[in-house]
């Protein structure tokens, strides 16, 4: 099944808070249903939270009858849900636009969304598979962060849609998945999925990341985005700009994989995206069980800011671009660091 679907004037989606060892289905057929599944990652991934955004916007319709002020404000909250990856506002705004033409219209416009989806992401997987071969790498073994394939898309993935083409051409020979702390999307969901599909992997503490490249266990990163500004900069799960330095001293090609709905050209550099902070306790305990003293403040944000110079290529469905060559010297950012410090 989709990751996230619509059925019955309902979302459904697969419970990505359960996984791996429960594959979970929820119905959501209130807002505030909605907002809590984005808030608590039960729906997560930059082009899932597109989609969720738009079918959001759809259940209002549904739910308030075309009622144009609470539509509004019902989408307000979704966008607000999360802030970093762009996606979400992207999504909602795709079905707002319609509004005017009534629920069916929103409706349509909701599922357009999740059908492109899947196109989207196989001309990703292609385009990045010919980039690799661009690149005079052909059997290759791929380092991976977070978790980038179906469960955080609709439907077949990101970067992780461009390992599955890598598979399907017989041109994979190994992953590594990072763990993803502090909520473990590459350890619960990653490996889960490349298992499905029988992909011969090995899972990774986050630190060990930079040994493995240094020790050229990967021939190539290969990560998603949540917000690519306009310089090319790109903000995606913290972990990732060390992964990015690692791969730079060690002259691995550093490859993001995204949609183009992923791209914000109204931010022009990294500098500017708005980083989600969330609460200590996902550093300091796992699950209920406490994993530092009581009452350790932590500093839990959610993305980090990956400079566009680190970057081999960024692949969507309709390009293949090189922000570190094509960015404009003035706009190259040198910060990594994301407004919103909640030390500041
Ligand atoms: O906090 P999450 O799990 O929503 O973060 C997800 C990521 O950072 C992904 O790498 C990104 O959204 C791309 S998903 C194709």
């Amino acid at each position: 099944m989709r990751t996230i679907d619509w059925t019955e004037n309902a979302i459904q989606i697969i419970d990505q808070t359960a996984l791996p060892n429960d594959v979970r289905v929820l119905t959501l057929d209130t807002i505030d249903a909605l907002v809590d599944a984005i808030g608590r990652l039960a729906i997560r991934g930059a082009p899932a939270l597109g989609a969720a955004g738009a079918l959001g916007v759809a259940l209002s319709v549904v739910l308030f009858d075309g009622d144009q002020d609470r539509v509004r404000s019902a989408a307000s909250l979704i966008r607000d849900a999360r802030p970093t990856a762009v996606n979400l506002a992207w999504g909602v705004d795709r079905a707002l636009g319609v509004l005017d033409n009534g629920v069916a219209a929103v409706v349509a416009e909701a599922l357009a969304v999740l059908s492109e989806d899947a196109l989207t992401n196989r001309r990703i997987g292609r385009r990045g598979a010919e980039l690799i071969t661009e690149l005079g790498l052909h059997q290759v073994s791929a380092l991976t962060h977070c978790n980038t394939g179906a469960l955080a898309c609709v439907e077949w993935g990101t970067a992780l849609g461009i390992v599955r083409q890598l598979q399907e051409d017989g041109r994979l020979r190994h992953v590594i998945a990072t763990e993803t702390r502090p909520l473990l999307q590459g350890a619960r969901l990653t490996t889960w999925e490349l298992a499905e599909i029988g992909v011969e992997h090995h899972l990774i503490v986050d630190s060990a990341a930079a040994w493995a490249l240094t020790n050229h266990l990967a021939d190539l990163v290969v990560v998603g985005a949540d917000r690519i500004a306009a310089n090319g900069d790109v903000a995606n799960k913290i972990g990732t700009l060390a992964i990015a330095l690692a791969a730079a001293d060690a002259g691995v090609p550093f490859i993001v994989a995204a949609p183009e709905s992923t791209i914000d050209q109204n931010t022009p550099q990294g500098g500017s995206i708005v980083i989600e902070y969330r609460n200590d306790d996902e550093v300091t305990s796992w699950r209920g069980i406490s994993t530092a003293p009581a009452g350790t403040p932590a500093l839990n944000p959610a993305f980090d800011v990956t400079p566009a110079r680190l970057i081999t290529a960024i692949v969507t469905e309709s390009r293949v671009f090189r922000p570190a060559e094509t960015a404009p010297a003035g706009t190259r950012s040198r910060s990594v660091e994301g407004r919103q410090s909640p030390t500041a």
